[in-house]
Formats: C-alpha cells, structure tokens, sequence
C-alpha cells in the first residue's frame, strides 16, 4: 500500500512543526525519517493515521485521502509502534499483543494462535513470554512485544516511531536484525523514525532528512551520504565515506549484483571476503591483515574476483556509479 504527504503543513500555536512536506513511500518501501529532536518527525507519521490533522495539504494511504477515511477503518490497516514502547501495563503480553484482533472481533482460537506465531516471529517463546506483564520485560522485550503488537493484525502499512530507541547498542543491533529479517519476508510498507544515522543507513530503502519542519532531502542511503548540501554534509558527519562504505556490498564493488546481507555474521579467513559483506568489512579486514587486496568469493564458494583498497577508495569518494 502506497503513502504520500502531499504539500503537508501542521502548525501548534506558534510552532510549525511541519512545513509544506511532500513526499512519496511506494509499497513495500522501508522509508527512514531521521532529523534532529523537534524537526516534525512523530508528527508527520502520526499524520498517516489521523493521530494529528494537517491544516493544509493532504495525506494519501492507498491514493485515498485519509481526512475522507474513518479513523477507526484507517488504523485497520496501519500498524503502529509509538515512541517509549507504550505496552498496557495491565495487560499481559498476550492480550497486548492480541488487543487488536480482539478488537476486531476475532475467535478466542484465532488470537490465540495468532499471538503464538507472532511472540515466535519477534524471538519471545510464547511458552516464557506469553503470560509475562509488561513491567517484568527487560527494554530489548518490551520492543520486540510493541513490534509484535503493530504486526498482529497484519497490516500492510506500519509506523514505527523510534522502536528500538530505549536499548543498549547491541540490543539494538540484534533487533534490527530481526526486524530486517521479518521485514524481508513481510514486505510491509514502513516509516521508520529514528534518530540514529547508523540505524537509519542501515535499515532505510530511502532516507528522508527533516529540518524544522521541511524535508531536506530524501535518497537511498548510499545517496544521501555523497549529498552536498551543507545541513546533510553536517548532518551525515565526518565519517560519511564510511558510513557510504558500510551500505554498498564488495559484489557492488566487483560488479556483481550479490545483494548485501546487512548485518548478518559471516566468517572470515584470512586474505579472503565474501561478496555478500559490506565494502566497510572489507576496510576492516584489510586494514587488520595489513592487506591491500582480498579475494571474494560467492556465498556458495566460487571465486569472484580481487578486491582492492583502490576499488574501495573510489567507492568510498562516490566516484563509481553505484
Ligand atoms: N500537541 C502538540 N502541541 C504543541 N506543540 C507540539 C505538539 N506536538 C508537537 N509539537 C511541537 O512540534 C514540533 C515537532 O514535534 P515532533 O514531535 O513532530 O518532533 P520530532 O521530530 O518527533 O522530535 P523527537 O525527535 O524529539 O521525537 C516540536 O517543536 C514540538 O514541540
Ligand atoms: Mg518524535
């Protein structure tokens, strides 16, 4: 299901919090929204399911006009993570997990069997988790319960507001695995706000950049990181042409369409890489063995080629068309 703010503006008082935004999500894209406390992120989302109405402009989910959409038959068909994770404490996992199936007047049977699949989809063992109370869940669960909440009703469409903000790095880490695991499978159509640039360059299909209100810019991530505007220079820091690295694949780099497997684990031996790790892995592993060539190879083992440290110059300046 596709998104678009068209022309979008949202005022508070003297505040505009968002200002003239327009910008399309095709279906099953994964769009990052990232900019600095206050831009108009959680508005611009909440904007999707009518949690907040522009004073100008529109919004379209599915090319309707959602101020032409009941709000009640709209959020059916949109999943939401908020921000701070939002669990019903009164609730166990299961009946927060199940609170909109049962709102949708499903059988017992169904939420039942609905709920087990999805605590198994997110990583909690329904049989440890399911009667858990929210307070019990250490931070990394209680996300991986809010994910699993937006899911239940199999939305096309989901909003994620800084899921995955209140963990320690390597939490995060894994959750983002596992969300891009589920979101390969899925292939909802997602707006993910983070703050996060790493988390952003690494989930994001596109990444749109706010500023007070305005959209700056919205590429692909290995895109967006050789834009020159100056507030996307600043804002993509100095360690952009790592960050770039860290988003194109050593198969890209060769020529080959291998697609990257973002932050999943591989083994490494010496002098060799596989054509699936990121072109920043293989600075990594160079730079370690005192190197300046690899040779890749395919996941299945067949020989692809020599990677150098000047293929891997060039793509980090952008020089190469990726
Ligand atoms: N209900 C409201 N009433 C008044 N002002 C609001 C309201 N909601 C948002 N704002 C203001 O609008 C601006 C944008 O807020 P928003 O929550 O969209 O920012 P954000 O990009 O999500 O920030 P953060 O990264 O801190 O979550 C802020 O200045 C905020 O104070
Ligand atoms: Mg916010």
């Amino acid at each position: 299901m596709t998104l678009e703010w068209k022309k979008v503006s949202k005022r508070f008082g003297d505040k505009q919090a968002v200002d003239e935004l327009s910008l399309e999500v095709p279906e099953g894209e994964l769009l990052v929204l990232i900019g600095p406390s206050g831009c108009g992120k959680t508005t611009s989302l909440k904007m999707i399911n009518r949690l907040v109405d522009p004073q100008t402009g529109s919004v379209l989910v599915g090319g309707r006009d959602v101020s032409h959409v009941p709000a009640v038959e709209l959020r059916r068909h949109i999943g939401y993570v908020i921000q701070h994770v939002g669990l019903f404490p009164h609730m166990r996992v299961s009946e927060n997990v199940g609170a909109v199936p049962k709102l949708l007047g499903w059988s017992k049977e169904k939420i039942e069997q609905r709920v087990h699949e999805l605590l198994e989809l997110v990583g909690l063992p329904p049989q440890d988790y399911a009667q858990s109370w929210p307070a019990h869940l250490s931070g990394g669960e209680a996300q991986r319960v809010g994910v699993a909440r937006a899911l239940a009703a199999d939305p096309p469409v989901l909003l994620m507001d800084e899921p995955f903000g209140a963990v320690d790095p390597l939490t995060r880490e894994i959750l983002q695995r596992e969300f891009l695991r589920i979101q390969s499978t899925l292939g909802k159509t997602v707006v993910f706000v983070t703050h996060d640039l790493d988390e952003a360059i690494r989930l994001g299909d596109r990444i749109a950049v706010m500023n007070e209100g305005r959209l700056v810019a919205a590429a692909p991530p290995a895109e967006l990181l050789l834009n020159a505007d100056p507030f996307i220079r600043d804002f993509t820091g100095e360690d952009r042409a790592l960050r770039r690295l860290a988003r194109l694949s050593v198969g890209q780099a060769l020529g080959d369409a291998t697609p990257m497997k973002s932050a999943s684990r591989r083994d490494a031996s010496v002098g060799a890489i596989r054509t699936d790790a990121t072109l920043k892995e293989a600075l990594s592993q160079m730079l370690e063995a005192g190197e300046t060539s690899l040779e890749a190879f395919s996941p299945a083992g067949r020989s692809m080629g020599t990677l150098t440290l000047e293929d891997l110059l060039e793509r980090a300046a952008g020089e190469v068309a990726s």
